[in-house]
Order: C-alpha cells, then sequence, then structure tokens
C-alpha cells in the first residue's frame, strides 16, 4: 500500500477514510455522523455510534473464538511472578471487578482514579471502568501525595482503586500511605478506596472507607458493558502543563477506540495474535494506549511489565522478555536505551538471547537522538523508529507507518505525519514556512480521531491553550521543521515544559515548589542535558534579602521539597543560588539563555537584556557545577 495514497485520502476525505477504520469495530450502534461539532463547537467523531470499549476489546475477542489465546503476560523480576491471563479469563475478571465497583455506586460517567503500580490489577481496573461507562484518571505511581490531591480535586471522584504497594527494583513504595495522605490534603471527599492488598506489604484499611479488592471479589456479581456514545469520556490522564496545576486530558471511547485499532496495524504492523510490548507505564499514556487499550482491540498479546530496562536484575532484562514472549515489536522512550548502553557497552548481557520474533523497535517520549538511533539498530539489526506523541493527541502524529509502507528513516527525524494529522509549521503570525526552517509545529484542524475535545472542567483552558494561537491550528507546543521531503524534526518544547526520561514535568510546577521556600525570593528551573535522561531539572535561586543559609543544606530542603510535593519522578537533584538571574527589561527570565549556558551551546545575548553583567556569574555558577 502506498503511505501518500492513504495519506491523501484521510486529509481529503476524512470522514470516508474514518468510516472505513470504524467499520472494523463491533459497534453496539454504528455511527452514521461521521464528523460534527460539539456545543462548545469542537469536531467530534462518530457522534452518534454506541458502543463500549471494554466490549470491543474483551468480550469481541471472546465471541469471535479468541477467548484462550493469551491477552496478558505479566512479568514482574521485582517480585518474581510471572502470570499469562487469556482473554475469556481477563474478561471475566474485569465483569467481576466492575461488579464490584458497581455495587459501590459507580455507573456511567463516574469518574475512578486509580493509583496502582504496573500490575494486572491496574489494566482490569481500567478495563471496569471502561464496562461501566465510568470515567477512570489513572495516576502514575511516581507521583507524591500532593499530585493526587490536586488529581482528587480535580476528578472528584467517589471511589478510588488503589494497591498496598508497589515495587521500584529492591525498594517497598507504601501506596496506601500515600493515598491516605492525599484524601487528608483534597478537599472533595472520596466515599471508598478500593485497595489490592500485595503480599510484599499489607496495608491497614480505614473500616467503612476502605475494601479488600480481593475479599469483595467473593461476593461479587458479574456486570454486562453499558453502552456509552461514542462521544461519552472514557478517561481523563493529568498531564504537565506550563503551570502548577495538571490538564486533564478527556479521551472519548469511541475515536480512541478507532485510532487505536488503526494504528496498532498502521503503525506499528501488528496482527491479532501477535506479542506486542511497551516497555512504560500504565500511568502514562504510552501504557494506556499501547500496554492496555490498542494491543486489547486489536486482538493481541501484551506484554505488562513491572520492573526497568537496568537492575532488575540486569541490561538484558528487555532481552530476556522479548525472547520469552516473542515480542514482535517493542516500544519503549530512548533513555530506557541509553540506560542499557551506559551499563552494558559491550553488550554482553544480549548475548544469551535469541530476538529472531523482534521485528521492530519504536521510540517515542523524547527526541531519538542519532547516536541513540544508531546504537539500537546496530545493535538489534531491525528498523528502529522514532515516533512523536503528545498525551493530548493518544497515538503518533508522525511515524514512520510500518503497516502502510516503511519509508526510508532519516535520524533525528519522526519521519512522516500519520494519516489524519495535517502537520504545518507556522511562524510567529502564524504563516505557513518553507522547508528546512524552524517554526512551531501546528496540527490542521480538524484533528484526527482518539485527540482531545477539552481540558476536564476546563474548557477555557483548552481553547486557549491549544486553539486560540494559531486560528483553524491546534498548536502542539513543540518546535520543529519540515524538510523538502516532508520529513518531519521535532527540535522541543517552545514552552516550560521539559523531558525527563521520557517523562513530561513543568518546570513552572517545580518553580512554585521551590518559590514557597521561605528563603527563596525567586527562582528557574530549566531543563539541562543529561546523558541517560535526555534533560533534568535545574533550579536557579535567589536568596531573599539577608537570608545567609548554607548552600547545602538549601539544596537539600528544596530537594526533598519537590519530591514530597511533586515525586520522586521529577528526578531534581540540583539547586545553585545566585545572585541575580538574567532578565529583559520586562522582567521575563531568559530561561532559553540560561538552559544554553548550562548546555554549553553558542547563545545570543538578546538585546533585550536588562543587566548583561548577570550573565557572567550564571556562567561561572553552571561551569562550577
Ligand atoms: N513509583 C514510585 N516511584 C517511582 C516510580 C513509580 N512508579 N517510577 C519512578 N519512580 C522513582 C524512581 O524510583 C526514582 O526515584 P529515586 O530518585 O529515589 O531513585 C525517580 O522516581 C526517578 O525515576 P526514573 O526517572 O524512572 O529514574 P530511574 O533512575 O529510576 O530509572 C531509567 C532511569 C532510564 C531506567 C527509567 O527512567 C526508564 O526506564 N525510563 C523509561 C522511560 C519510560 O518508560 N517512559 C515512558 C514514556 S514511553
Ligand atoms: P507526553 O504528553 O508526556 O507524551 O509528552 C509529549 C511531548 O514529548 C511532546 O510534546 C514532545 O515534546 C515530546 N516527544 C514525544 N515524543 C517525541 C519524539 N519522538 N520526538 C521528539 N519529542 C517527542
Amino acid at each position: 500500500m502506498s503511505y501518500e495514497k492513504e495519506y491523501q485520502k484521510s486529509i481529503q476525505t476524512p470522514e470516508l477514510f474514518w468510516q472505513e477504520k470504524a467499520d472494523q469495530l463491533d459497534w453496539f450502534e454504528p455511527p452514521s455522523r461521521i464528523l460534527g461539532s460539539d456545543e462548545n463547537g469542537i469536531d467530534r467523531w462518530f457522534m452518534d455510534g454506541v458502543m463500549n470499549t471494554c466490549h470491543m476489546a474483551l468480550d469481541y475477542h471472546v465471541e469471535q473464538g479468541r477467548g484462550d489465546q493469551i491477552a496478558i503476560h505479566y512479568d514482574s523480576p521485582v517480585t518474581e511472578t510471572k502470570e499469562s491471563i487469556c482473554y475469556k479469563d481477563l474478561r471475566d475478571q474485569v465483569a467481576l471487578f466492575a461488579g464490584v465497583l458497581r455495587k459501590q455506586g459507580v455507573k456511567k460517567g463516574d469518574r475512578v482514579l486509580i493509583y496502582m503500580p504496573m500490575i494486572p490489577q491496574a489494566c482490569i481496573a481500567m478495563l471496569a471502568c471502561a464496562r461501566l461507562g465510568a470515567v477512570h484518571s489513572v495516576v502514575f505511581g511516581g507521583f507524591a501525595a500532593h499530585e493526587l490531591a490536586i488529581r482528587i480535586e480535580d476528578a472528584t471522584p467517589d471511589v478510588i482503586v488503589s494497591a498496598s504497594c508497589g515495587i521500584e527494583v529492591n525498594r517497598v513504595i507504601d501506596y496506601k500511605a500515600l493515598l491516605d495522605k492525599a484524601v487528608e490534603l483534597a478537599s472533595h471527599k472520596i466515599k471508598h478506596a478500593i485497595i489490592w492488598q500485595r503480599p510484599e506489604s499489607l496495608a491497614n484499611l480505614i473500616e467503612g472507607r476502605d475494601i479488600d479488592w480481593q475479599l469483595a471479589l467473593q461476593t461479587a456479581q458479574a456486570a454486562d458493558c453499558v453502552p456509552v456514545l461514542s462521544t461519552d469520556p472514557l478517561y481523563i490522564l493529568y498531564t504537565s502543563g506550563t503551570t502548577g496545576r495538571p490538564k486533564g486530558v478527556v479521551r472519548d471511547n469511541g475515536s480512541h477506540a478507532v485510532a487505536m485499532k488503526y494504528s496498532m496495524k498502521a503503525i506499528y504492523n501488528m496482527d491479532p495474535g501477535d506479542v506486542f510490548w511497551a516497555a512504560s507505564d500504565v500511568g502514562w499514556v504510552v501504557g494506556h494506549s499501547y500496554i492496555v487499550y490498542a494491543p486489547l482491540l486489536q486482538g493481541l498479546t501484551t506484554v505488562l511489565y513491572e520492573g526497568k530496562p537496568i537492575g532488575t536484575p540486569d541490561a538484558g532484562a528487555f532481552w530476556r522478555v522479548c525472547e520469552e514472549y516473542g515480542v514482535k515489536a517493542l516500544f519503549s522512550a530512548p533513555t530506557a536505551f541509553r540506560a542499557i548502553k551506559k551499563a552494558d557497552p559491550e553488550s554482553v548481557c544480549l548475548k544469551p538471547y535469541r530476538l529472531n520474533k523482534l521485528e521492530t523497535v519504536f521510540m517515542a517520549g523524547e527526541r531519538l537522538d542519532p547516536a541513540t538511533y544508531h546504537w539500537v539498530k546496530d545493535l538489534l539489526n531491525v528498523p528502529v523508529i522514532d515516533h512523536w506523541w503528545q498525551t493530548e493527541t493518544g497515538w503518533a502524529i508522525c511515524g514512520n507507518l510500518m503497516g502502510i509502507e516503511a519509508k526510508e528513516p532519516k535520524p533525528g527525524s519522526s519521519t512522516l505525519p500519520s494519516p489524519g494529522f495535517n502537520v504545518k509549521i507556522l511562524d510567529d503570525e502564524g504563516n505557513e514556512v518553507g522547508p528546512n526552517v524552524q517554526g512551531n509545529v501546528a496540527l490542521k484542524l480538524p484533528l484526527p480521531p482518539s485527540c482531545l475535545a477539552t481540558i476536564w472542567g476546563n474548557h477555557d483552558r483548552f481553547k486557549d491553550g491549544y486553539l486560540k494561537t494559531f486560528e483553524g491550528y491546534y498548536t502542539s507546543g513543540d518546535g520543529g521543521y519540515i524538510d523538502e521531503e516532508g520529513y518531519v524534526f521535532i527540535m522541543g518544547r517552545t514552552d516550560d515544559i521539559i523531558n525527563v526520561a521520557g517523562h513530561r514535568l513543568s518546570t513552572g510546577e517545580m518553580e512554585e515548589v521551590i518559590a514557597s521556600h521561605p528563603d527563596v525570593a525567586e527562582c528557574a528551573v530549566i531543563g539541562v542535558k543529561c546523558d541517560i535522561k535526555g534533560q533534568k531539572p535545574l533550579g536557579l535561586v535567589l536568596l531573599k534579602d539577608g537570608v545567609n543559609k548554607n548552600e547545602s543544606q538549601l539544596e537539600s530542603e528544596i530537594i526533598s521539597n519537590i519530591r514530597s510535593e511533586i515525586g520522586a519522578v521529577a528526578s531534581f537533584k540540583e539547586a545553585k543560588v545566585v545572585q541575580r538571574l538574567p532578565k529583559t527589561r520586562s522582567g521575563k527570565i531568559l530561561r532559553k539563555l540560561i538552559r544554553q549556558i548550562a548546555d554549553g551551546e553558542e547563545y545570543n545575548v538578546p538585546s533585550t537584556i536588562d543587566d548583561p553583567a548577570s550573565l557572567s556569574e550564571i556562567e561561572s555558577v553552571l561551569c562550577a557545577r
């Protein structure tokens, strides 16, 4: 099949294109209105379609004779546990847990917050919500109680589903304690917490509020799939914005299912029965889309891995999993491969394994640097595909479509737009620029299925943040260029968001935490280069007049504040005291300039700088690191 033909069809006749893709799913009532507009004037797909995502992902396959096929291989080196669950058993477990949720009053449209480690129960909880038409909001385990509390307040769930603990390599993380603290901090009060007890650390349950998952199953009645409208929300996933408050990206049921199933073949070339492994976490969008929903919607076997690329037990972990389960496509972040390369530069840990089923490696979450690209390609001798994504879209905006037509890759580029994404580079005035000119990466409306149509509880934030800057376009927040052959190069965020180990973090949020320290007058957080994690945050701090504090004491207080307010995932390990911050005459901190200095890049001193002498101090502080 020709990529150009497929892509042009998606742009010229989007309704026809997506109707054909929608026809491949088992709707209760297939949509007749393919593209419409909602009460906010936002484009919406399949508006009158009636369906249930859990039905399409599980029941449908069981009905089609796929019941005995493995749906999930759970592999947990941190607990030395392995479990393989077939479609039929997964459907039954999901239906039963949906019965537990229903007994606690959960119904269509209700929000359920899920705070879980990488265990099958995380997937079961997500799918059980989908079964009831309830809206799940999964919170990544590396976030602190305060972050969890923000999400409880915003999503206002009556029920939270969690586990007694998570395991980080060899450290037991007391999820229940974090949950209790978050519930205490949040002004919205939940009615129930349903807790999966893990033997590594049993949680104390609060009588009247907490429910023991395993006990509740004993008296539960299986629940059927509840029909929902295509445009009813399936989930809310919070992601970092430029302010301290995360944004709740809302994902529709129907358009998500269509895009997920389509992408599984078009981008990843996966057919029913194949084994797919997204080495990510269910707390991130990659986990939602490619650990849970897309593989199941396509009838694949998905791998759920509770471990790290290194240290559980060694840098051969990825290779072992690929061999053991016959993984056909592996998807992870470049940072994972950089970690493997550092721990095992001679690839000794690869030697015992035969990866004869592995056809492709996909990477996303951050730019795939050419050095990592070449290292992985040479090591595994399979195509290595960079593809560009956002939580907001739920699937790759650009990639090399292995199921349609594999193009010659260009290191540093995420190749070509996925069908449905009309990618343009605009200058700051909104004019389209020519080939090889850097600008703002924008998507011409309508967005294809699965992209967000609002921010939970704050539609203005959606309009203002994404649609206002350039009329008729979605602003991605990324900068980049398109070359003369149409290849897209994503060069990094144009806002104050950084990518640390493939995790999206807001420097603004870190600045808010630092600024609340009693000794701090002003601060700036920037993302500086890191060999393994791509970027890592660095704080520059101005003390209040009269404060004479030991710098390393201050640094450790700030580090600990960020850890307890945002979480270990922020990887915040460095704060430096400075006397001045370089600013423009209007008082804006020149963050890009500071980053360039920290990264040893060449820079131009802007004519708008207020105090050029501030640069020499910043230079000496940053060079002394
Ligand atoms: N629960 C609790 N804590 C968690 C956590 C979780 N689910 N996930 C991470 N953390 C903690 C880590 O233990 C670490 O704590 P520490 O500072 O006390 O050591 C901190 O958060 C930072 O985690 P991380 O950035 O993952 O660093 P790491 O040093 O533990 O591991 C890598 C480094 C490269 C191995 C790891 O980041 C990785 O595998 N990355 C792959 C990226 C990925 O999956 N991205 C998703 C998009 S595809
Ligand atoms: P998230 O919403 O957490 O998936 O993060 C999305 C952001 O990660 C994007 O806006 C990009 O800045 C960055 N990103 C993701 N994938 C890539 C990629 N393949 N190349 C460059 N940047 C990427």
